[in-house]
């Protein structure tokens, strides 16, 4: 399964290297960066050479991403009636039966967290003991990953981690893999962050995310806010401009990527279009 991520690389999620260490990228950037952008570039062609990918969509942006197989994709809530409490199972089903599964959490993510983090914690847990015991890879996109792995736990969340950050090493064995955005890099656990295998980094000009993400970075990368470097920094990158640091392809490299054929819907930009 080859995905091209810009017009000169191409990665093979199925090279015995990805299979045996499992896919975890990290796709940190701010808000119009590209990370929702960069996760439907993996998600679409993965989907269009039939393969899992399960996206916890939290601000309800990948239902394009049913265009590219509609037969092989299903997508919850999105103006339909929206997933509850109770839809974990139904949603395990569709996950059985191969399914892509386009997960709408918006109605939860900035109204209800602690519905989010139930449903969130309960259906990965599922999904872990299916592939489990049924070993297939599937791709999860877990969109404000901070949300369920946050660096500062409020009192509860600690469980939430551990659980996550389980999934996330034990997972490769039996073929899970994971894309996680966040914008608030800040925010996020270390230890997920360094449990991912591909990083890329997209534009951030907020000075703290900028420090807390240089740690990660190669030392020898020209960018930074270093005098005499502005021209290529990365706090002005151009959206789905970035930074990629993945052993697999080599060298740390600046790429533009590739942008997807569908592109992730931004609910609130399409409805002032449709007002004017
Ligand atoms: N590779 C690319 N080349 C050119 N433009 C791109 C590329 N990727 C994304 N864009 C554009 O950048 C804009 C923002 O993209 P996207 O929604 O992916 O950002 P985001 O980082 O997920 O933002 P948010 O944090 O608000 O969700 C979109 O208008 C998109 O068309
Ligand atoms: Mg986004």
């Amino acid at each position: 399964m080859r995905i091209r991520l810009s017009k000169s690389i191409i990665l093979d999620l199925m090279s015995p290297q990805v299979l045996a260490d499992g896919f975890r990228a990290w796709v940190a950037g701010e808000s119009g960066s590209g990370k929702s952008s960069a996760a439907m570039l993996f998600a679409s062609q993965i989907v269009e050479q039939d393969g899992q990918v399960i996206v916890l969509d939290a601000h309800g942006e990948y239902e394009r991403l049913w265009e590219v197989k509609p037969g092989a994709v299903v997508k919850l809530g999105y103006g339909s009636k929206p997933v509850d409490e109770s839809s974990v199972e139904f949603c395990m089903e569709l996950v059985r039966q191969g399914k892509s599964v386009l997960i709408d959490l918006s109605h939860w993510t900035d109204l209800e967290p602690p519905k989010l983090d139930a449903f969130v914690l309960d259906f990965i847990r599922e999904l872990y003991k299916l592939r489990r015991e049924c070993p297939r890879q599937t791709f999860l996109i877990v969109e404000e990953s901070q949300n369920f792995m946050p660096q500062q736990q409020e009192s509860g969340q600690a469980q939430n981690i551990k659980v996550f950050l389980g999934i996330m090493t034990g997972g490769r064995k039996y073929g899970l893999n994971f894309i996680l955005c966040s914008q608030q890099q800040s925010l996020v656990d270390v230890r997920a962050i360094r449990s991912c295998n591909v990083r890329v980094f997209l534009r951030i000009s907020d000075e703290g995310d900028w420090k807390k993400v240089r740690a990660y970075m190669p030392e020898n990368l020209s960018i930074g806010f270093k005098a005499g470097e502005k021209r290529n920094d990365i706090t002005k990158f151009k959206s789905g401009e970035a930074v990629l640091v993945c052993r697999w392809i080599g060298e740390d490299k600046r790429v533009q990527l590739a942008l997807p054929e569908v592109t992730p819907r931004q609910p609130l930009i399409e409805a002032m279009k449709e007002v004017h």
